[in-house]
């Protein structure tokens, strides 16, 4: 249908004037059809198919933002790494480009950073111009089957085509293996004020700091961590960089550190660190340290089922991992085990890391609310671990920390009452980390409280994992992302085409709270380009509900809060009577997310078990709450990004409708907007 030319006059005056009508008919711009797979995020990165973990290599470069990510272009499951390409712009809009590194004769290549140098200090750059250089992990596999230690060591490579095309540095490994097994995901920063390139690693318990002129050299400066944070899980994806506290002049640097498992809300996690870095060490700031601690384990009463002193007892035991009894002391090869009570445990390193077995106990019935026990070894759920298997489906699932440590875990399983239940030890893993430790199952009335070492966390929600901050950022901004799953689930996640996205792209600022400095994530000020249509929401008293625009591909809500009492939460639901919900419960003084009736759940035991929980950081009388809603995740920056909550959830059908609700009285909406996203 072409446009008379009558209109097309009137068309240009009617720009002009902005009047016209009505002869001429309106009609909305046509937005192209596109058809997405279900699930697939509209306005957050994802790959275009297979396999995606931690965002790798981030740094801008002549007005390209550059992310590469860990990905296997084989399988929607993790196999042998390369780093996968894309580059934006804007951080919103990306462009996919060839794999940038493949894994090569030294390893697999895993998580790292890239960085503009700037001055040519590697003497790499050709014609003048600086090259990019990226700092990795190799993963050597065939060194970890064989049982050693020194699989994990530290590579470069080059780009003098911004970023088109890398060449692995000749020399590498620049920094080899110390004798650590988890040693890797090094970051690299240009450390201005002492006027040398930094690299910060992760080494299983704590990060390493190595200092170099040249990007090739790399000499050891010192240790952070082993006394500070969580070590609930192995470290990994460290980042550290300075930044300014807003509204002065004081300088302070941050450390991220991202750890699996063990975080807040169970499974992968980020926390940080506020400190001083003086060229050699980092080292707390003091107010920050009154943060940490370690609260003892609380173990309830309950009912014995296994403590395996004297033996299997009557559980069915295949393979030879468990061995012909249980274990009394640490095998050969195995370093000190701790944390078993009594004299015997089960330890599937009987033929070491490559023996595999499985151990069946004897039916049972639930009689009690919580099932207590300690376990410890690989981290692998897939592969190894402890489950619960009721009616003959999968139920409940633990595995280690990727360490020899015993800890206590609890399952709540009062849903199950009255029902027949087994558990299955086993481990099929036959790389590293390829065996479990369990000990002293309890059948209890309370859960039991694990030791617990305190921690500050980036992100409250399950699934914001092993993000860095980019390099060479314009103005000094420090903007970051992260990988939008969680290792409880993220291989079994169900979407077909390709696995996980990366969460919003988003400027990390230190701000001082009552707490002392925290740092405050909130999105890019750029994503405000992807609204489209504004609906401003009624002031008032809170009714119990109130209807929400919502558009199912992509939308953004600010509210402001004055709570005093009760709970808000914004429910969204489909035709399908599935829902999700995230708000606040001013008696507990936290948010939380439930995802327990989102839909698709039962993929993973680990992925719908409970709510998810978040402090509320200020006191406020106006709670700021900032939310983006895409098709597959929901990212919360309440308090000016001073509290994060990211989750990730798969309905059946899209969620269709969102309201706002209330119990308690004297709740007020003060103000409220809602975008629809492009
Ligand atoms: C974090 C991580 C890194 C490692 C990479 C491997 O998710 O385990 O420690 O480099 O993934 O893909």
């Amino acid at each position: 249908m072409g446009f008379k030319p009558k209109q097309i006059a009137c068309l240009c005056l009617g720009i002009m004037l902005g009047s016209c009508q009505p002869e001429v008919e309106k009609k909305p711009t046509p937005t192209p059809v596109v058809s997405y797979e279900q699930h697939r995020p509209r306005f957050h990165f994802s790959p275009p198919s297979q396999w995606m973990n931690d965002p790798n290599g981030m740094v801008y470069y002549e007005g390209e933002w550059h992310l590469f990510y860990q990905h296997y272009p084989d399988s929607t499951v993790w196999g042998p790494m390369h780093w996968g390409h894309a580059v934006s712009s804007d951080l919103i809009h990306w462009e996919h480009l060839p794999i940038a590194l493949y894994p090569d004769k030294l390893g697999y290549i895993f998580s790292g950073s890239a960085v503009v140098d700037h001055q040519n200090t590697s003497g790499l750059g050709q014609n003048g111009n600086p090259p990019l250089i990226a700092m990795f992990t190799y993963h050597d596999p065939v060194g970890e089957k064989a049982g050693d230690i020194d699989f994990q060591y530290q590579g470069i490579a080059y780009s003098n085509d911004k970023g088109r095309t890398w060449t692995k540095y000749e020399n590498n490994p620049v920094i080899p293996n110390p004798g650590i097994r988890d040693f890797r995901d090094t970051k690299v920063i240009w450390d201005e004020e002492h006027q040398q390139w930094l690299c910060v690693l992760a080494a299983w318990d704590h990060i390493k700091i190595y200092r170099s002129d040249n990007l090739l050299e790399w000499t050891y400066l010192s240790d952070f961590g082993k006394e500070w944070g969580s070590h609930a899980g192995v470290w990994e994806c460290p980042d550290l960089f300075p930044i300014t506290l807003s509204g002065s002049q004081k300088r302070y640097w941050i450390l991220l550190l991202s750890i699996n498992p063990g975080s807040s809300n169970g499974g992968s996690g980020t926390q940080y660190f506020v400190g001083q870095f003086d060229g050699t060490t980092f080292t707390l700031d003091s107010t920050f340290a009154q943060a940490f601690g370690t609260e003892e384990a609380q173990i309830p009463a309950g009912t014995k089922f296994a403590d395996f002193e004297s033996g299997f007892g009557e559980w069915d035991v295949r393979g030879e991992a468990f061995g012909a009894a249980p274990t009394t002391s640490t095998l050969p090869n195995q370093e000190g085990v701790q944390g078993y009570l009594g004299q015997a445990w089960l330890n599937s390193f009987h033929g070491g890391d490559g023996a595999t077995g499985e151990l069946l106990s004897p039916p049972f019935t639930i009689e009690r609310d919580f099932i207590n026990f300690l376990i410890g070894g690989g981290n692998d759920k897939l592969k190894l671990g402890m489950e619960l298997w009721v009616d003959s489906r999968m139920v409940r699932n633990a595995a280690g920390g990727n360490n020899d440590k015993l800890n206590w875990i609890a399952w709540d399983v009062s849903e199950y009452q009255g029902m027949t239940a087994q558990l299955r030890i086993f481990d099929t893993n036959i790389g590293g980390w390829g065996h479990i430790h369990v000990d002293q199952i309890m059948f209890a009335d309370e859960a039991v409280r694990p030791n617990l070492e305190k921690a500050v966390w980036l992100d409250y929600g399950r699934d914001n994992y092993a993000g860095v901050s980019w390099d060479n950022a314009p103005n000094d901004e420090r903007i970051f992302i992260g990988w939008m799953s969680n290792w409880d689930y993220a291989q079994v996640v169900p979407t077909e085409e390709w696995r996980s996205a990366m969460t919003l792209p988003r400027t990390l600022t230190l701000v001082e709270t009552g707490l002392g400095p925290r740092l405050a994530s909130n999105p890019i000020s750029n994503l405000s380009s992807l609204r489209q249509a504004s609906h401003k929401l009624p002031a008032g008293p809170l009714p119990p509900a109130l209807e929400l625009p919502f558009f199912p591909e992509g939308t953004e809500m600010m509210l402001e809060l004055g709570i005093e009492e009760g709970a808000w939460s914004i429910e969204l639901a489909n035709s399908l009577g599935e829902t999700y919900e995230i708000g606040y419960d001013a008696g507990q003084n936290q948010f939380y997310s439930d995802r327990r009736t989102s839909g698709k759940t039962d993929f993973s035991a680990a992925f719908a078990e409970k709510m998810h929980v978040a402090p509320r950081l200020t006191s406020d009388t106006t709670m700021k709450v900032h939310l983006f809603f895409d098709v597959a995740s929901v990212e919360l920056f309440a308090d000016d990004g001073l509290t994060n909550l990211t989750d990730i959830f798969f309905p059946n059908e899209d969620f269709l409708t969102a309201t706002l609700r209330y119990q308690g009285s004297g709740g007020t909406l003060k103000k409220g907007t809602v975008w629809s996203l492009r």
